[in-house]
């Protein structure tokens, strides 16, 4: 008999655990660094003021007084947790307000809210779609995209970022194949901050006769005159079939939501196990999320979501202008620049971002490192993202430390990828 094969043997092998040692044997391991305090622009990370160019709290509600009454409130009101399903006894009245406002917001019939954004796609994908399915997603899509096909057991056709006459070849194949066809892609990509030509793959999916996932969790509160996402700033809202986004990034909560028709989200509430089987987010969280939904809803959010796009162009221009390569944006059907709070810094070398990470930090400004599978192979990137709390006085300490850290990081490791 063959001898017994430890399972455990993967966390002895796993290829990553080198460079996770020598990382941190050289002081420059990017991940699981300690905050002291709240997620604004300014933090206390690690006994040092740092400049947070690293966190989705792209309208900076996280410290807005109204979104953490809301959060007390709840927590006064109904206590930490709800200790079970919102199919059973976790739903409480403000997670059915909070859906109501939701699919207000979204243009749609009805919205049911998740623990998790992650859980959303999940429970979405791995519900609505079987095995006699085709589902056909971006390469740069989430990985919670990717989980929720995997988990399906739909077949998974995957075209390379942004292509529009691979996406078209895919929908032909899953034609010839049978069965329903789901087309998912990010609204706004998460390291690159691109975002999908919606308009197009709009018009492909209905001439192929597929419905068109949009998951906006980095579009919702920033993108569109509503800050209802990338579908509404393309005016494709009316065209796409379901939208997903989460609570974590411009809602400063916890928590996700797939928004759509009555008759989807219907059988989702009855369906989807990823909503049956795990506890509802905790008040708090809810409370929080639907303040953030008001505040983004009045007059308020139209500056907030100007003035997030207006810090992110300031960023990109000033690290432009440096000598760094900056991914460029895309554009408008009438030519506009499409801006979104992320900018992604292009390094290309896995571990000359980390070393580029690491001067920045000493410098006093936390970014996040993108390195594959969160990128393609030799796309290395140091992400940062602002909030429309940001302001310019931060903004220009930052650029500062990135000059500084441009000029430590060239004089022992060599020149950086320059501007195209
Ligand atoms: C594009 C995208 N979709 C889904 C998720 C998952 O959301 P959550 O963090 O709420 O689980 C994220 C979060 O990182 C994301 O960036």
């Amino acid at each position: 008999m063959a001898p017994p094969v430890d399972v455990f043997a993967k966390a002895r092998e796993f290829e990553r655990l080198d460079q996770l040692k020598a990382a941190r044997e050289l002081g420059a391991l990017p991940y699981f660094h300690v905050l002291e305090g709240p997620t604004l622009p300014v933090v206390q990370m690690e006994g040092q003021r740092r400049i947070m160019l690293g966190s989705n709290n792209y309208l900076g509600l996280t410290g807005d007084e109204r979104v953490k009454q809301g959060a007390q409130d709840a927590l006064n009101r109904y206590g930490t947790g709800l200790t079970g399903s919102r199919f059973l006894n976790g739903t409480i009245d403000l997670h059915v307000e909070l859906e109501r406002e939701l699919a207000e917001w979204m243009g749609t019939e009805d919205a049911i809210v998740f623990t998790t954004g992650h859980q959303a796609n999940l429970g979405a994908l791995g519900t609505i779609l079987g095995p006699q399915d085709t589902v056909i997603a971006d390469s740069g899509d989430h990985a919670s995209i990717l989980d929720g096909c995997l988990l399906s057991r739909a077949k998974l056709r995957a075209f390379r970022h942004n292509r529009l006459d691979l996406l078209e070849k895919r929908l032909q194949q899953a034609q010839e194949d049978g069965g329903g066809i789901l087309v998912v892609v990010d609204g706004v990509y998460s390291m690159e901050g691109d975002v999908a030509p919606l308009p197009q793959i709009a018009a492909l999916s209905k001439q192929y006769g597929a419905r068109l996932m949009v998951d906006e969790a980095h579009g919702l509160g920033v993108l569109g005159a509503r800050g209802a996402g990338a579908s509404e700033m393309f005016g494709v809202e009316d065209q796409v079939d379901l939208r997903m986004a989460t609570f974590s990034k411009s809602l400063a909560s916890c928590g996700g939501v797939i928004a759509g028709s009555a008759e989807v989200i219907e059988f989702l509430r009855i369906a989807a196990r990823p909503f049956i089987f795990t506890a509802s987010g905790v008040p708090a969280a809810v409370g929080a999320t639907l303040a953030a939904v008001k505040i983004c809803r009045s007059d308020e959010g139209r500056e907030l979501f100007a003035r997030v796009l207006e810090n992110a162009a300031y960023l990109r221009n000033g690290l432009t202008e440096l000598g760094f390569q900056v991914r460029p944006t895309a554009s408008m059907p009438d030519g506009s620049e499409i801006i979104t709070p992320v900018v992604p810094v292009v390094v290309g070398d896995d571990w000359q971002a980390v070393f580029l990470w690491k001067a920045l930090y000493e410098a006093g400004v936390f970014v996040n490192v993108a390195i594959h599978p969160a990128v393609p192979p030799g796309g290395a990137l140091l992400r940062t993202s602002v909030m429309a709390t940001h302001d310019s006085t931060v903004l220009d300490q930052a650029l500062a430390a990135f000059a500084q850290a441009k000029q430590g990081f060239e004089a022992e490791h060599g020149p950086l990828p320059q501007p195209s």
